[in-house]
């Protein structure tokens, strides 16, 4: 079974392919290597002893897209992961992010619609529920104002896809992630972010790597229990398998509805300041802090309910805060050989 993996090349699509390949589906990656490197296809290949398919395509230029396509015939779902993430450059450049990320979404359901292609799974994200009211975060909780463009591009996809679901045959998951950390347990693909990471755990493994000088703790005044704000991180190899499910999903045509929403999340948050110490417990490594004030947009605290994703996905987190950690910190180290 044919699969179009878009962003396959990016960290969590990386991942996503190598679960692919193992459970016996045919990948195809495409990628405009917009924030990942071509090498990466070497790296899957040489833990999963298949060489994915790959093309260098940008999914806003809607006749690249429509060619993959066409050069690949038998595509039976698609997984989109292919988008512009950071929160940050969001606000300062909206309309690189609405161009991006709304565009290629547009581009593909077009293309997959003519090709009669049915399943869809997405790559939504916890943002969608800003700070919520009840805590685990249920499904059906509602949105909030997005703060930032960046989680307005993944709201206003989620109505896209299930606009056209509406009104088609077109069947979609939509997976909501929560703080997805770590790396594989070779070490041949992990994160790979370019310039100053925005996330916590890449700016904890590059500042014990000596990249930066010390962790700016964004706030030590939240109402948790040590003052540091409170999230669900996952590990992305257990994030990947949640993508094998709900594809298997999609084509043994269980899902119950044209458009699902499922939490991925371990259920369990930890503060940062507990993500600081898992790092040291397992890395041996002090790290070097300092409280600042609280990032501008940061929600105090949120962890999922995933019981519905563990239910009808059959799935369940199972790697560990300190497995994430480890495996993070083993993928920087061997950055720092190459
Ligand atoms: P990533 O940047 O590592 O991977 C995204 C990939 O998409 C990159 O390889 C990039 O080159 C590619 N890409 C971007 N725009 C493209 C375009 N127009 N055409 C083709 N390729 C394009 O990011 P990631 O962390 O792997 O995230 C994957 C998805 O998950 C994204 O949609 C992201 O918004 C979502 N998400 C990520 C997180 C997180 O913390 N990492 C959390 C929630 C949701
Ligand atoms: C954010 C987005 C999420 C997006 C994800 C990936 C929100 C609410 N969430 O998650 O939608 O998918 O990024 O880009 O916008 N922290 C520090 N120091 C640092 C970095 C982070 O203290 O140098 C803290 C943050 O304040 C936060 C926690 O660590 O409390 C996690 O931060 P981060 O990894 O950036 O993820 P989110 O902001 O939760």
């Amino acid at each position: 079974m044919k699969i179009l993996v878009t962003g396959g090349t990016g960290y969590i699509g990386s991942h996503t392919a190598v679960e692919l390949q193992e459970a016996g589906f045919e990948v195809i990656i495409a990628d405009n290597l917009s924030n990942s490197e071509a090498g990466v296809i070497d790296r899957i290949a040489e833990i999963t002893g298949t060489r994915p398919a790959f093309e260098v395509v940008d999914l806003t230029d809607v006749d690249a897209t429509g060619k993959l396509f066409l050069k690949y015939p038998g595509i039976i779902a698609v997984i989109h992961f292919a988008a512009l993430k950071s929160v940050s450059e969001s606000v300062e450049r909206p309309l690189a992010y609405y161009q991006n990320n709304i565009v290629s979404l547009l581009n593909l359901i077009r293309e997959m619609e003519c090709q009669h292609i049915p399943h869809l799974v997405f790559s939504s994200s916890c943002t969608v529920y800003g700070q919520p009211e009840k805590l685990p975060v249920t499904e059906d909780a509602p949105f909030r104002t997005p703060w930032s463009p960046y989680g307005n591009t993944k709201q206003v996809s989620e109505q896209i896809i299930r606009d056209v679901c509406r009104v088609s045959s077109f069947n979609s998951i939509l997976l909501r992630y929560f703080n997805p950390a770590g790396a594989h347990h070779t070490a041949l693909i992990g994160e790979l972010p370019l310039g100053v990471p925005n996330n916590l755990v890449p700016y904890i493994t590059q500042t014990a790597a000596g990249k930066r000088d010390y962790l700016r703790i964004f706030g030590n005044d939240y109402n948790t229990p040590d003052g540091t704000a409170i999230r669900d991180y996952i590990h992305v190899v257990d994030l990947a398998k949640a993508h094998v499910a709900a594809l298997t999903r999609l084509v043994e045509r269980k899902n119950t509805q044209q458009a699902e929403a499922f939490n991925l999340g371990t259920g369990k948050g930890y503060s940062v300041m507990e993500v600081v110490q898992s790092f040291e417990r397992v890395s041996g490594v002090r790290l070097n802090y300092r409280y600042v004030p609280r990032r501008p947009g940061d929600v105090e605290q949120v962890w999922a309910d995933p019981s519905l994703a563990n239910r009808e996905l059959a799935w369940k987190a199972e790697q560990d805060l300190d497995e994430m950690l480890r495996s993070a910190w083993n993928w920087e180290k061997r950055l720092m050989e190459r």
